[in-house]
């Protein structure tokens, strides 16, 4: 049994984490600016009030943690905002920036304490911030914020390596959540969540920086 702390664990690819976690006996720590009442009825330990773009309160977080580790960091919060270049609105692209890239680093950076040896951190971009993988153009802050956040995760995995941490940079395929409007064309948060348990189960020290789709393909950069 291990210990999985989940941010953005209220709804969505995080919610559906925490339930299957939960499910095959692991011990989740969910993490949320507010709890929903499907998080609720888990019955596991929620952490709300914490921002993710917020020091203050991820440091709020570290305390409330006390002296428990974490085996698995799996950083899932993340907003989109779609951009076009006829409608640039650099505000939204900076927002973007500050939940997509910085604030999972600066997460991943205070929890360091918490991490043990062999325990895993989990980034959650998306396909969107491949640049080989971009056929379409526009969504210019989420890809934007993606890629840098998926430059993070590489730069952690190397960072992180002699302290025998390892990191996934994970995509979870286009999924029926709020984000995507529940598209039709999606797979279930169920789905998802198999595969992307999957990946981070096969994670180790010699795959450790590759970007994975949720269904085990490797994606290019
Ligand atoms: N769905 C897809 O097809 C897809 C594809 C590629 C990648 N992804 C990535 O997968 C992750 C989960 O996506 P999802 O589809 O489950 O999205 P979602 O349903 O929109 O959920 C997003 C989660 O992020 C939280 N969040 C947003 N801003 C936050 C902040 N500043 N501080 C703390 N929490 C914050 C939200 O909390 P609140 O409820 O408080 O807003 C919510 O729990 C995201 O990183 C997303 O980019 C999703």
């Amino acid at each position: 049994m291990a210990t999985y702390l989940v941010t953005g664990a209220n709804r969505g690819i995080g919610l559906e984490y925490c339930r299957q976690l939960q499910r095959r006996g692991d011990d989740v720590i969910a993490v949320c600016r507010s709890a929903s009442d499907e998080l609720k009825a888990l019955n596991i330990e929620i952490i709300t009030n914490i921002d993710i773009t917020s020091e203050s309160c991820i440091s709020e977080l570290v305390k409330r943690l006390g002296d428990r580790m974490i085996d698995v960091l799996i950083n899932n919060a993340g907003i989109v905002e779609r951009i076009s270049l006829d409608n640039l609105d650099f505000e939204s692209i900076r927002r973007q920036f500050e939940i997509n890239a910085i604030g999972p680093l600066r997460l991943t950076q205070m929890l360091l304490p918490k991490l043990r040896n062999s325990s895993k951190v989990i980034i959650m971009t998306s396909r969107m911030g491949s640049i080989e993988d971009n056929t379409s153009g526009g969504s210019y802050g989420y890809r934007m914020s993606k890629v840098a956040l998926s430059m993070a995760g590489k730069s952690l995995s190397h960072d992180l390596k002699p302290r025998q941490i390892a990191v996934a940079i994970l995509h979870p395929g286009l999924v029926k959540t709020r984000m995507t409007n529940f598209t039709d064309s999606g797979i279930t948060p169920e789905e998802s969540v198999r595969g992307l348990l999957a990946r981070i189960d096969q994670l180790n020290l010699e795959n450790t920086g590759t970007f994975w789709h949720s269904n085990g393909e490797v994606l290019p950069w």
